[in-house]
């Protein structure tokens, strides 16, 4: 059993931030989006994974993720030259994975539930292809499935502008070999890319084995900032643990779950957990609240922030109004003049420099 992890494609919904890198980079809670998918599958004793990467941001992707040491995994990068489709990324990894069946994970989805317990359907049944669905309130932004009563697939719609069920089709999927031949068959979907509804589809039509598992637990798809935001509350709230190595003066109040990491300053601080603070950062007269992640090498001083992202290298000062739900991006700078005494929402690129007057 292999895996592939698509983390190509363009993140048009994600920009400015995506202009300067891979949205499945983009960290929420301190890591890429991308590492919790290659954990989950590592989890599932999984370790052959595949990359898919576009020509953009492969390179810093492949730079940051490595050759799967770190995972305990062993990770082969794939070039795929243009973000053609989910379909055209399988049939780029053709050469990689053979005929080896496959769990086929989108590097911009997140999700609780451990993969073991579908991958024991998917081997047990001896599936064609086992897909997860999740109940949606928006499922025109998704493919769609229709289900009978018995839990047969009856037919895909990919993003259908009439949709049939509220039944999503989440970015994890497992293949047989034969989805392959199902990719064959198809045709560029209306909006230019080879999809894998489309393949699934065929599969239903060919009336090869596939069955679908509802998701239970959360279910992210980062495509945009509130849904990064969402990710990283929903991650902090579960998954954050107490830790200090960084150093404190004795000035600063801390409550609740807060991590620091090494070689970070905290100098007559207020900061309300749940919040992750990375490496070498250096925080004076801020206050942090709730649902924040600091990534390393961030300044922050004479500043108020609460359920927010930062990206690292970025110096905020003297922004007295919150800055809340807000992703700012690598390397920012934000400073400011006089107090004002409203709230501030941004989503800021890499490289910005913002000066509130
Ligand atoms: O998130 C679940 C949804 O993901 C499903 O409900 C849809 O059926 C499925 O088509 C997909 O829809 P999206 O519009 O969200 O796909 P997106 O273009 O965002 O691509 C998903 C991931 O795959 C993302 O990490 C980028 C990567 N990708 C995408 C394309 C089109 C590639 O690596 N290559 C590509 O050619």
């Amino acid at each position: 059993m292999k895996a592939l992890i698509l983390s190509g494609g363009k993140g048009t919904r994600l920009r400015p931030l995506t202009f300067t890198g891979a949205k499945q980079l983009v960290p929420v809670a301190n890591k890429p989006i991308l590492w919790y998918c290659i954990e989950s599958i590592v989890d599932a004793g999984i370790t052959d994974i595949g990359i898919i990467i576009s020509p953009e941001t492969g390179d810093d992707v492949r730079a940051k993720t490595g050759n799967g040491d770190r995972f305990g995994a062993k990770i082969e990068y794939i070039l795929q030259t243009e973000p053609a489709g989910l379909a055209h990324a399988v049939k780029t990894a053709q050469p990689f994975l053979g005929d080896d069946a496959f769990v086929m994970f989108l590097g911009d989805n997140l999700i609780e539930s451990p993969l073991q317990p579908f991958l024991q359907v998917f081997k047990t049944k001896q599936l064609d292809a086992l897909i997860l669905l999740r109940q949606v309130a928006n499922p025109t932004a998704f493919g769609v499935a229709t289900v009978d009563e018995n839990g047969k697939v009856l037919q895909l719609e990919e993003k259908p502008k009439q949709p049939k069920s509220n039944l999503a089709l989440v970015g994890v999927y497992f293949f047989q070999n034969t989805i392959h031949q199902a990719i064959a068959q198809i045709t560029p979907s209306a909006r230019g890319e080879l999809e894998i509804t489309d393949a699934l589809q065929k599969l239903i039509e060919t009336k090869q084995k596939i069955e679908a598992s509802e998701l239970q637990g959360w279910w992210l798809d980062t495509g945009k900032k509130d849904e990064i935001l969402e990710a990283n509350q929903i991650v902090l709230d579960t998954r954050l643990t107490n830790q200090n190595l960084g150093e404190v003066d004795s000035n600063s109040n801390i409550s609740g779950r807060v991590n620091i990491g090494k070689g970070s300053r905290l100098v007559n601080c207020k900061i309300r957990g749940p919040v992750i603070i990375g490496e070498n950062c250096y925080l004076e007269q801020a206050y942090v609240g709730p649902y924040t992640s600091i990534s390393d090498r961030v300044t922050i001083v004479d500043t108020d922030i609460e359920h927010s992202v930062i990206l690292s290298g970025t110096n905020i000062t003297g922004i007295h109004q919150r800055i809340v739900d807000s992703v700012i991006g690598k390397n920012v700078k934000i400073s400011r003049s006089p107090k004002r005494h409203q709230a501030l929402r941004f989503l800021v690129g890499d490289e910005s420099q913002l000066e509130i007057i």
